[in-house]
Parts: structure tokens; sequence; C-alpha cells
């Protein structure tokens, strides 16, 4: 069996910089049309310059591969409405981290006061910029992200015409809050469709599955699993890929992520194919994403067949991947 997907987006995406940026970038462009890339380098993204510098790095770091980066900003309170209009033509969006709420989110928001935020999101929601959320409080670490819906319904009823990305949900509480607001959508990751907290630390300690938000119960994953499959209009794929070098991974003090680029079309394909649903994964991977944020990405056509593809151990030494020696279903015939 073979499809084809037309222009792939990946609209959560941590591509680093430096030596990493070199060995995680073409791994995406090689099979994706484009990402929304995160801005949580040290120091975070919060100027133009810094956007523009960043985006050079990504088109080299790329190589050949058509791929485009779609840029955001570090979400700072203090931002001018005159700022940010000058920085939307190079952003898709602003994503706001609660302080210290995952890896290098220290420079993040500590309150929620919402007259504290309200000139930077009013100017957003002026300008048209949407706004992306980790949206996980400082509670008991299974309940951060039900403890976070009150804050987005709040953001949501007082920036109605704010488009606010819930990023990366896990629970069946953030589904739930798809249809309640009109101005809310969610990214999913390929992760929190696959794993509960079981597959984390059911076992042995899984540290490439360990992540923010941590993978939560069977009932969430179904929640997921079910608002993917159908591709619910207001969602999209967000890989939520986040690599970090194998020895922050296996250590004391396990960083945050799981990398999943490379391997994410096959593992979605393997999935909603064993789901009977393959003909909503264009939806989900692609069309979804390109109606929410009004984008038009640059052509690519990936195929994929049914055939076993063993994911490598690690990529250049340094990073290892979701699946890792393990086989898939499905593998990618072609990007072009
Ligand atoms: O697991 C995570 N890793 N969650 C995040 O929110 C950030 C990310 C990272 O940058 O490593
Ligand atoms: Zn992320």
């Amino acid at each position: 069996m073979v499809i084809s997907l037309q222009s792939p987006l990946d609209m959560h995406l941590h591509l680093r910089d430096e030596e990493m940026l070199d060995i995680v970038t073409p791994l995406s462009a090689e099979t994706f049309a484009g990402g929304l890339v995160m801005p949580n380098l040290v120091p975070p993204v919060t100027t133009k310059e810094a956007v523009c510098a960043y985006r050079e790095r990504i088109a080299r770091a790329r190589g050949e591969y058509t791929f485009t980066p779609y840029m955001t900003l570090f979400f700072r309170s203090d931002y001018t409405p005159a700022f940010l209009e000058e920085v939307k033509e190079e952003i898709l969006a602003v994503k706001l981290y609660p302080a210290g709420i995952t890896t290098n989110s220290e420079g993040g928001v500590s309150g929620f006061e919402m007259d504290e935020l309200a000139p930077a999101l009013e100017a957003m929601s002026d300008l048209g910029i949407p706004l992306c959320v980790h949206g996980e409080t400082g509670g008991f670490v299974m309940d951060r992200e039900a403890e976070f819906m009150p804050i987005y319904e709040r953001l949501a009823t007082r920036f109605p015409n704010l488009k606010i990305v819930m990023e990366h949900i896990t629970t069946k509480e953030a589904v739930a809050a798809l249809d309640r607001f009109e101005n809310l959508y969610a990214t999913i990751t390929l992760h929190h469709l696959y794993i509960t907290l079981d597959e984390v630390a059911g076992g042995l300690l899984q540290p490439h599955l360990f992540c923010k938000p941590v993978a939560k119960r069977p009932e969430d994953r179904e929640a997921l699993l079910k608002t993917a499959l159908a591709a619910h209009p207001k969602v999209m794929f967000g890989s939520d890929s986040a690599p970090h070098p194998r020895e922050k991974k296996e250590a004391p003090g396990c960083a945050a992520g799981v990398f999943t680029a490379p391997l994410a079309l096959q593992a979605l394909a393997q999935l909603f194919d064993e789901h009977g649903k393959l003909e909503n994964l264009q939806a989900f991977v692609s069309d979804n994403a390109r109606r929410i944020y009004g984008i038009t990405p640059p052509e690519k056509e990936v195929v994929l067949e049914k055939t076993p593809w063993l994911v490598p151990e690690i990529y250049e030494g340094t990073v290892v991947p979701m699946f890792a020696g393990q086989s898939l279903a499905w593998r990618v015939v072609s990007a072009a």
C-alpha cells in the first residue's frame, strides 16, 4: 500500500542551534515542507534581529531541501504594539511559556494577571498574530495541564479575536475546550498519541520518552487519538520534536524532550493505518495548519509505503530518536 502526502507541516518544532541545529534541521527538512520553529534558545528569541538571524542559520542548516521555517517570537508582556507591528512580517506566531516550566523557559511569564498581559495580547489580536501557549501550571505534574484550563478560558474570553493555540495537548480536558471556545486551537504530538505515563515510567525508566507535558492516562491518550484520527478541524500536527544530546537524556536530571522528527510521518502513517483513518492524515499533517494559520507551504510530495523500516539507534552519534532500533510498518519512499 502506498500513500502520498502533500506538503506535510510540523507546527511545533525545536531545531536548537549550533551542532544540534546542523544535525536535526535536515532530518525535518527531508520530509516536511515547513515547520513552526520554537524560540526557546539560550537566550530566547525576543528581537526582530534574533528572529532573522535564527532563520538564516536554519536556512544554512537545511541545505538543499525545500523547507520553510515559520518563525516564532518568545512572548514577553512588555512587547509594545509598535514592536509587534514591526516584527509581524518576520514571524508566524508568538510563543508563551510560563516561567521555568520547561527547557529554557526561565524568561517566561510568571503570573497570569490578564491586565498585565493585555497590552501585548490586544496588539497581537489587532495585528492578527496567533499566540501559541505552553499550558502548564506549577502544580502536581500530572495535573498541570488540566489546572491550566481556566487560564486558557480566561485568555480565550478576554481576547476573543486572538487565535490561541494550546500546544502539545495531553489531556481530555484540553480536547473538550476546543469545542467550547471558538478561538482555541491545538497541536498534538506524535508521542502523546502513542504513549501514556506507563511507557515512560511504568517499567524500567525510559528517558527518551520523558517530556513536558508528561504523557498522561489511557483515557487522555484515547481522547487525543480520537481527535487526531478524525483530523478535528481545529487540531494540527506539531511533533514537539525536542532533541537533547544523549548524555543529557541518559543522566540523573534527564532533560525533557522526545526526538521524533525523522520518523514522525512514518509513525503517523502506521497509526492512522492501524485505525483505518489514512484518509484523514493529510488534513492532520497539513491542511488544517494551512487553514488555521493561513499559510501556503512550498510544494512537496511525500510518498510512503507500507514496508517495514528500522528506525536508527542514534543520529550522528548524538541524538536518540523515539522507537530507536525498532521497526515501523511504513517507510518514506520519496520526498520531493
Ligand atoms: O519536553 C519538552 N521539551 N517540552 C517542552 O516544552 C520543551 C522541550 C524542549 O525544548 O526541550
Ligand atoms: Zn516544545
